[in-house]
């Protein structure tokens, strides 16, 4: 009896290590786009049953499946389980951005004596890379199995004048799972002409689980002092405004809905918070930036970045036009979006953490969403 009983012991623990062996990395055709470019999905599974699915259109993740309190796995990211609804108009979702993150004033910017004039894409400005942004085009992609981890290597090469951006730019973007139940995205890229860079993650998160609900009960708290406010075509004005005492400051744990219909001119121009917090602590160290907490599902996650700046999104333009997967519609502030970055239009704000990148340079930044409950 005894024998038995540890001979099924070991056999499930074989079985397990084959199990998690396959399901570490699990590679499917998504679709096709209309040229016929097969878009794969990789799933990245850890120990802990966290699951991220990223396709190579955009290098989008298309679902995370975290715990809640309850051990219940659940989706936390807004996203669609077709390729069809990704190459249909869509708020970037789960999206790689670049070359540039947010917006560049009217187009156009001056580099070494040299002007440059962007593709126009959001009323007279150039957003999050222009028409064809990294977000909508196909990247190649290798899948790592570490020991402890494991990860997927996009890779991207952006052509000279891409979008208007000079420069053959090659990108590179790893997200890797570990079993301490981090996802790190981790960028680099190099040029062989002077250019502008700025890389981000699009991830629209909402803790619940549940996308019928919106994001308004989340508790916020933003590693920042300061924010910059915008003008009406929510281009940073120049200014470095503390958020003391503002609907703006998350320096201790707020609700996100708490002020966010206040009387407020810069909430009023973003229809919510759509602005760059000026993170503290210095730009290139891997720092606390922000952390989010979802109370009945137990969810938190923290986020971790090298970059001096960060987008707080509150899903302002969703509309309820677009369908969730098990059925409804993504509504307004049905997710919020972390967008570690540098600032906005920095090109033509010589005060702003520079963007340029030389030939013989390296890009090189990383942030890092770790998952828990309490
Ligand atoms: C960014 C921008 C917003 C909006 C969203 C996506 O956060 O700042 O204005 O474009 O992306 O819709």
């Amino acid at each position: 009896m005894q024998c038995k009983e540890n001979k099924k012991e070991i056999l499930t623990e074989t079985q397990t290590t084959i199990l998690e062996k396959k399901l570490i990395i699990n590679k499917s055709e998504f679709g096709k786009m209309p040229d016929g470019t097969i878009v794969e999905q990789y799933k990245l599974t850890n120990k802990n049953s966290i699951e991220v699915d990223i396709i190579t259109y955009g290098g989008r993740i298309t679902s995370l499946k975290v715990p809640n309190k309850r051990g219940d796995i659940e989706n936390v990211v807004l996203g669609f389980d077709n390729l069809n609804d990704y190459l249909n108009e869509n708020p970037y979702f789960g999206a790689l951005i670049g070359r540039y993150g947010n917006r560049i004033a009217n187009g156009k910017f001056t580099l070494e004596g040299n002007e440059y004039t962007l593709a126009i894409n959001n009323g007279s400005n150039h957003l999050h890379g222009g028409l064809v942004g990294f977000d909508s085009v196909v990247w190649d992609a290798e899948p790592i199995e570490g020991t402890d981890n494991t990860a997927l290597k996009l890779t991207y090469l952006s052509k000279d004048r891409e979008e208007g951006y000079p420069g053959n730019l090659k990108v590179t973007v790893i997200y890797t799972l570990s079993n301490d139940n981090t996802l790190e995205v981790s960028y680099k890229a190099t040029t062989n002409k002077t250019t502008v860079v700025n890389l981000t993650q699009h991830a629209y998160f909402n803790l619940t689980g549940d996308f019928s609900k919106d994001i308004l009960n989340h508790d916020l708290v933003l590693n920042a002092d300061a924010f910059l406010p915008v003008d009406s075509g929510l281009i940073p004005t120049g200014e470095i405004r503390n958020v003391k005492g503002s609907p703006f400051d998350f320096t201790s744990v707020k609700k996100i809905g708490k002020e966010i219909e206040a009387d407020n001119e810069q909430l009023k121009l973003g229809g919510g918070y759509d602005h760059c917090w000026v993170l503290n602590g210095k730009k290139g160290n891997m720092r606390f930036v922000a952390s989010a907490y979802d109370e009945t599902s137990g969810r938190f996650m923290e986020v971790f970045s090298e970059e001096p700046g960060m987008q707080l999104y509150t899903g302002n333009f969703l509309d309820g036009s677009l369908p969730i997967p098990n059925g409804g519609t993504y509504n307004k502030r049905t997710g919020f979006c972390l967008e570690t970055q540098h600032y906005p239009d920095s090109p033509n704000q010589k005060e702003f953490p520079t963007t340029t990148l030389k030939p013989g340079e390296i890009y090189s930044t990383k942030t890092t969403y770790k998952f828990s409950t309490k």
